[in-house]
């Protein structure tokens, strides 16, 4: 078989990089090792956390919120084998939406482990039957896997990752999480409000510390009220099992010791690029020590045939970064002269409170010495927000202290996730701050609070604090 182009993995990266190779005219095929599609994202990630998180926080609305709206709701019960077999079927219909766009696009789906036997020839073993293929141009997306400290047996039973936390057979009593980032303030907020205690411990000294400090100071407190509780500035240093107890050791700031005990113990201390099985070498493609695949600008590797994109190569491992670098490649292959920016793929966080970022937090303002100045608005102060009983949060607009363009948008609030789409249209067409004051915001909407928040930004002239 003669292919133009080959992607190997088909997670968000590698199965819209087909897509779009497709419907740029490419003979396209895609290999995937297991026997679904979609990747960590739809599998075990993005899709099935959304899925948990959703109905997790049904079951915290009505047991702490309902009465105060007027709705009676006793006797309530976690069922958590049916929350997680919903899960299952939101997974199910959704790889399945995949299978149909490959068909639809006319992609052909190989499944089987991809390995280079030479820079345009790749073998596909383990599906029906072994394969080969000939290809002008690779695309790699192989994605990643949850990282470990080399001490701690990941048993997966009581010692788990991500993976094994969005299928557990009963609520944890007490959870510990080490690493206090995405996953875990994510899968942390699903069990907590299904009444695990959480106890996080984090190397550094806030809650998702990549982000907008100010964010993680917010969340801390709003979560602090579900049941979570932090151990911040500790250092892992090991991690014991003894039948369904488990002790975790940590050393604070001053060198002391901190014993833990839980019952279940999710290590989430980031992911590490995949490229374990693909023969790389075969190839020639250079990766560094840690499985990162190195490209260039126009994410081709060092073999000028082969690009990589996603969470194998450097940047946000995020879907949405994925699928941007899945297009951007097939679009150079067919010599258009796409563009990313990669300042502006915003961030999202799906507790509740949502967190929502876009553009330079203050503490990259300040590191670069960019003259900035800040204005943010409280979601207690939105008419909307009281009506939903979702006043916790605030949004923080940093617009240039000369031009009032707008640098980055920080949000913590109901439905930032959706929201921050107007802050990221605003920054990619450059606008200031006061260009978004002069536009008209549907009342009542939580979106009212971004104009705010630049209203504040432009000079202090918020209308409503
Ligand atoms: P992946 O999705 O990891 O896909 C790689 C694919 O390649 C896999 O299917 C793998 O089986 C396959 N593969 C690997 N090697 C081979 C081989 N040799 N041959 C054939 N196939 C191979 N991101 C967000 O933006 N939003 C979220 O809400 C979000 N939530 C997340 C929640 C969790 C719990 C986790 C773990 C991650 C989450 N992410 C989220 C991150 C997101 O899942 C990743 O950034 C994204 O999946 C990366 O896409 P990718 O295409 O690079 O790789
Ligand atoms: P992360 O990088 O978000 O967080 C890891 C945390 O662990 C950091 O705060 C880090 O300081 C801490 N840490 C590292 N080593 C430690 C140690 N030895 N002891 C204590 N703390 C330690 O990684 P996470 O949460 O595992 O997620 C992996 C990736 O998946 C992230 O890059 C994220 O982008 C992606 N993801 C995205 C989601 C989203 O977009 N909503 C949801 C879930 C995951």
């Amino acid at each position: 078989m003669k292919y133009d182009v080959t992607v190997i993995g088909s997670g968000p990266g590698g199965y819209v990089a087909a897509i779009r190779c497709a419907q740029l005219g490419m003979q396209t095929a895609i290999i995937e090792k297991y026997d679904t599609l979609g990747g960590t994202c739809l599998n075990v990630g993005c899709i099935p956390s959304k899925a948990l998180l959703d109905s997790s926080e049904h079951y915290h609305n009505a047991k702490n919120h309902f009465k105060t709206h007027g709705i009676d709701a006793t006797n309530l019960k976690v069922n958590l084998k049916q929350m997680i077999k919903r899960k299952g079927e939101v997974v199910r219909q959704t790889v399945a939406g995949i299978d149909f766009l490959m068909k639809k696009n006319k992609i052909d789906v190989f499944h089987g482990l991809g390995s280079f036997i030479n820079k345009n020839t790749i073998s596909v073993n383990g599906g029906d039957k072994d394969q080969t293929i000939e290809t002008e141009y690779v695309i790699i997306a192989t994605g990643s896997k949850p990282a470990n400290l080399p001490f701690i047996n990941l048993d997966k039973k009581r010692v788990i990752t991500s993976t094994e936390a969005l299928n557990m057979s009963s609520v944890p009593k007490h959870l510990i999480v080490i690493g206090g980032g995405v996953i875990g303030v994510e899968l942390g907020s699903v069990y907590a409000r299904l009444g695990a205690k959480v106890s996080v411990v984090e190397f550094l000294d806030s809650l998702i510390p990549t982000m907008d400090r100010s964010m993680g100071r917010e969340l801390q407190k709003v979560l602090k009220k579900n049941g979570f509780e932090y151990y911040l500035k500790h250092k892992v240093t090991a991690v014991e099992t003894k039948g369904p107890d488990i002790k975790v050791t940590a050393e604070n700031s001053k060198g002391e010791q901190v014993e833990i005990s839980g019952d279940y113990c999710l290590v989430s201390i980031g992911r590490r690029p995949y490229t374990e099985g693909l023969k790389l070498e075969n190839a020639g493609v250079r990766a560094g020590e840690n499985g990162q695949i190195e490209v260039d600008d126009q994410l081709r590797t060092n073999v000028k045939n082969i690009f990589a994109i996603g969470d194998v190569v450097k940047g946000a491992m995020l879907a949405h970064k994925a699928e941007e670098e899945g297009v951007f490649v097939a679009e150079i292959l067919a010599g258009q002269k796409p563009h990313i920016n990669y300042l502006l793929i915003p961030g999202v966080v799906y507790t509740w409170p949502e967190v929502a970022s876009v553009g330079y937090s203050e503490e990259q303002l300040k590191e670069k010495e960019i003259p900035y100045k800040s204005g943010s608005f409280p979601f207690k102060a939105s008419g909307r927000a009281r009506a939903s009983m979702d006043t916790e949060g605030l949004i923080k607009v940093l617009a240039h202290k000369v031009t009032d363009e707008i640098l980055g948008v920080h949000m913590i609030g109901p439905r930032a996730a959706d929201m921050i789409a107007e802050a990221v249209v605003a920054m990619e067409y450059r606008a200031s701050a006061e260009d978004i004051s002069r536009m008209s915001h549907a009342h009542p909407t939580f979106t009212e609070s971004f104009k705010e928040a630049c209203l504040a930004a432009t000079d202090n002239r918020a209308l409503h604090i």
